[in-house]
């Protein structure tokens, strides 16, 4: 029992980094964890129990790709059984029919199927995978046969922004419940390939109109979740909530992390769920601890009226771009180096678009599972 946080609400289990697409904005760290540094199914199985002791009410089974664990069945099976609602972050090109069936019959409970663009040829080289996005409708097709929720997650760019309108309808036509239009993030290798997906101003202006109408004609039919991307907001947005107050997320080799990215802090040592439970860690870690609440925050986040709105903005954001974790993210206005991130994100979008440099995946053993 937890003495003085509340439980996190959700869970998300980087079950593997392996990953068939080679997508050039993958969040996922440089270094990925190889194969054989995973986690057993025994630990995930008991990973899933603590979470559920420790009151947690969602499980996001992610990667990398999850579908890539042969033992995705038992963990789905598992966490259903302890109550838990099961998500799956796919990119759907593993999935069989058989397979997505099995998974809805042991306790899957939702579907995320990511796409790179509505248009076929731009898509699959986005994501460099032949056959991809026909493959990724097929599997669209087949979550909402099973009557799952979908949802999908575009992610957008200046490669794709001007299929904006064409990815919503193409969430449409697929009877999605939800559509993220979810703007490149530039940590792990996507900050390798900043230049190649920062949009222009003004793509992100029409953006954002072409957003505001599509939620009013679509009332009803299709939720469309869209931030501001953090370069061209003033404001940075709250990050997973606030650090260590709502999320954590379980690497591949266990280490338990307040966010997707924080692996690129090399100045911590995460704990990982071989060593300690996730409730130890939840309350006692030094990495989760760090950046709680307020009292860290520097000025002028202190005395900010927007502190427990943001707590702060990104932690990972800030020591990317300043190479200090504590500072003010400098997505904010109020940041000295606001004006400077901001005419460096003009200066690129203005430049031509330079080519992608994908990741070489020395573990990209993925094979597609029967079952
Ligand atoms: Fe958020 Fe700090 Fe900027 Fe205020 S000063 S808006 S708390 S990042
Ligand atoms: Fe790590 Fe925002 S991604 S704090």
């Amino acid at each position: 029992m937890l003495k003085k946080l509340k439980a996190p609400l959700a869970i998300l289990a980087e079950l593997s980094h392996r990953c068939p697409l080679s997508c050039a904005y993958c969040s996922n760290p440089v270094e990925l964890v190889e194969k054989n540094k995973e986690l057993d199914t025994d630990d995930w199985l008991r990973v899933i129990d603590e979470a559920a002791d420790l009151g947690i009410h969602q499980i996001h089974f992610s990667g990398g790709e999850p579908t890539a664990r042969k033992d995705l069945e038992q963990m789905v099976e598992h966490a259903h059984k302890r109550k838990l609602y099961t998500n799956l972050i796919t990119s759907a090109v593993l999935l069989s029919r058989e397979r997505l069936e099995k998974l809805k019959k042991l306790g899957l409970e939702h579907v995320q199927v990511s796409f790179q663009d509505s248009e076929k040829e731009n898509a699959n080289r986005i994501g460099n995978f032949k056959g991809g996005h026909e493959k990724k409708l097929e599997v669209a097709k087949w979550v909402r046969e099973l009557g799952m929720p979908l949802t999908i997650n575009a992610v957008m760019h200046r490669q794709n922004l001007h299929h904006l309108e064409d990815m919503i309808k193409m969430s449409v036509d697929l009877d999605a419940d939800r559509l993220e239009v979810a703007n490149v993030q530039y940590y792990g290798w996507a900050l390798k390939n900043r230049a190649a997906f920062m949009p222009t101003k003004d793509q992100l202006e029409s953006s954002m109109e072409i957003v505001e109408k599509a939620r009013k004609d679509l009332k009803g039919i299709l939720v469309i979740d869209y931030v501001l991307p953090d370069y061209y907001a003033k404001r940075p947005k709250s990050c997973m909530g606030g650090w260590g107050r709502q999320f954590l997320n379980i690497s591949p080799e266990g280490k338990v992390l307040p966010c997707h990215a924080a692996e690129t802090i090399k100045s911590f040592n995460f704990d990982n769920v071989k060593d300690k439970s996730l409730a130890w860690i939840w309350e006692n870690s030094e990495p989760f601890n760090k950046f709680r609440g307020t009292d860290w925050m520097p000025s002028p986040c202190k005395t900010c009226d927007r502190r427990e709105i943001d707590w702060g903005g990104c932690r990972c954001q800030a020591l990317a771009l300043t190479g200090d974790i504590g500072a003010v993210d400098p997505t904010c206005e109020f940041s000295p180096l606001h004006e400077k991130i901001f005419g460096s994100a003009t200066e690129e979008s203005s430049s031509e678009a330079p080519e992608f440099i994908y990741r070489l995946l020395s573990n990209k053993e993925v094979e597609p599972v029967k079952k």
